[in-house]
């Protein structure tokens, strides 16, 4: 008789465990264990086979290894091709995460639209005539581009035997099912198994396959963590849902860098790219309030204007509140103590509030130094004059340190016409006959004694 053997897995890490717990051991997530069948005839087949083939493969010295025919695929997405490197390498799983609603089948279906060969986009959560109805918002007439509405892997194959496309998109990765695994769609096993296949169609046959990942609700790829590892490149698509602004950025890249970003604009026909984002992110403004505050910071090679916003204001309960919107809070929290002690700011008394605008998030560190402008600026109503541009990092100290690509920063602030540069005493900077006057400070001291005097 066949014996159908089961086991527990994480759904959060895709840890196996031999009996129910409350806790995963591994990820320590909390009821995360679901009951998943791990053997039965069909599969030892199909694992069997694998191996066999497995072992075909015979070990070379790099001087043998034939140079592989990697062709790159002009993607048309000036964006896309920015944050991968040079465009879509063939033969490579490339994952695209984000929210719900963030705009990730949206951008998938511009990009096989926009292409001059033809593309298989497989959708497993709406159906033909939705996507028509989103192709047509997106106004784009492509006739390479063919839509399937299926969900089992073994049919998918299938279709692109017969259509043979030059480019195949899942949407989505938690939506497929193989015939070989008896566990619902979106279990660690079906997942593992189906990008497994995926993984061997991309090196077989040198096609390009992007693959939509769900995320959990703390930002996780939904699925095993594993999942990442399998796959060449796993892109996050981010932005809040409330503006207009999406960042499209490399987390992993076995072909490039993972530090570029592209950004773009949702509107009512689809992305658009944001080609100068410095001229849309801040708009000049009539008049400068207090608390705000605007810092050069470098996503990749791009030097960026980003406008932080602080309200300090007298706490209301006994535990003083600090929140931040797209900066990190525990950051925040070292700054405002920084500021405690090597400035005398009695903020423990005060509720702080940071947000960036365009709902972007930043980790470059070299915001900070705009972080505390604004902060002090908001604790004393007096504004900071827009024509300022921030860019430094603050260290425990309170000492204000440089930060990396000085010059390149100085240089766009000064193509956008602002008047001073604030960094640090020991940054190396070049001469130039930029028209931007640099203002160097070493210590939190002397940037209140420059804004407030
Ligand atoms: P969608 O691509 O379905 O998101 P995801 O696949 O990541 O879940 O995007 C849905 C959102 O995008 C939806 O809230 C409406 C908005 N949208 C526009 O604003 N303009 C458009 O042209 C399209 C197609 C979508
Ligand atoms: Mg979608």
């Amino acid at each position: 008789m066949n014996k159908i053997k089961k086991s527990f897995f994480c759904q959060n890490c895709g840890a196996q465990h031999v009996k129910w717990q409350g806790q995963c051991n591994t990820c320590k997530e909390w009821n995360s264990l679901l009951e998943e069948i791990v053997s039965n005839e069909s599969q030892q087949n199909w694992k069997a086979q694998n191996q066999i083939n497995n072992s075909a493969s015979n070990a070379l010295q790099v001087s043998q290894i034939r140079e592989s025919d990697e062709t790159i695929l002009d993607s048309s997405d000036q964006e896309l091709n920015r944050v991968l490197g040079t465009g879509i390498i063939s033969g490579s799983l490339i994952l695209l995460s984000g929210e719900p609603g963030v705009g990730k089948s949206t951008l998938l279906l511009q990009i096989v639209m926009n292409l001059n060969f033809k593309a298989l986009y497989v959708s497993g959560e709406e159906s033909q005539n939705q996507i028509k109805l989103r192709a047509e918002r997106i106004k784009s007439s492509s006739n390479n581009c063919y839509i399937l509405n299926e969900t089992l892997i073994e049919n998918i194959f299938d279709q692109i035997k017969k259509i043979e496309p030059a480019i195949v998109i899942i949407d989505s990765i938690q939506t497929l099912k193989s015939i070989n695994i008896e566990n619902s769609p979106g279990s660690v096993s079906q997942i593992k198994g189906c990008t497994e296949q995926f993984i061997k169609f991309c090196k077989k046959t040198n096609i390009p396959v992007f693959l939509v990942g769900h995320i959990t609700k703390d930002g996780q790829i939904a699925g095993p963590k594993i999942l990442e590892h399998m796959v060449d490149v796993v892109l996050h698509f981010e932005g809040d849902r409330n503006n207009v602004y999406r960042i499209l950025r490399a987390k992993k890249n076995r072909y490039g860098s993972t530090s570029e970003i592209g950004i773009y604009m949702m509107e009512s026909i689809g992305l658009s790219a944001v080609s100068n984002p410095n001229e849309l992110l801040i708009p000049y403004k009539e008049e400068f309030l207090s608390g705000h505050a605007i810092a050069c910071i470098l996503e990749g090679s791009r030097p960026l204007m980003i406008e932080v916003q602080a309200l300090v204001s007298s706490a209301v309960y006994g535990t003083p509140q600090r929140t931040s919107n797209g900066f990190n809070s525990k950051r925040l929290n070292m700054l405002l103590a920084v500021l405690e002690k090597r400035a005398g700011f009695t903020l423990g008394t005060k509720d702080v509030f940071i947000n960036i605008t365009g709902g972007i998030s930043v980790e470059d560190p070299s915001i900070d130094l705009a972080v505390i402008t604004a902060i002090l600026s908001s604790y004393h109503d007096i504004s900071v004059s827009q024509e300022h541009c921030f860019s430094a990092e603050i260290g425990l100290s309170g000492e204000i340190r440089p930060v990396s690509k000085i010059d390149q920063r100085i240089k766009e602030c000064s193509k956008l016409g602002y008047k001073n540069f604030v960094t640090s005493k020991s940054s190396k900077i070049q001469k130039s006959n930029n028209k931007t006057e640099i203002i160097s400070v070493s210590k939190i001291e002397e940037l209140i004694n420059y804004l407030f005097g």
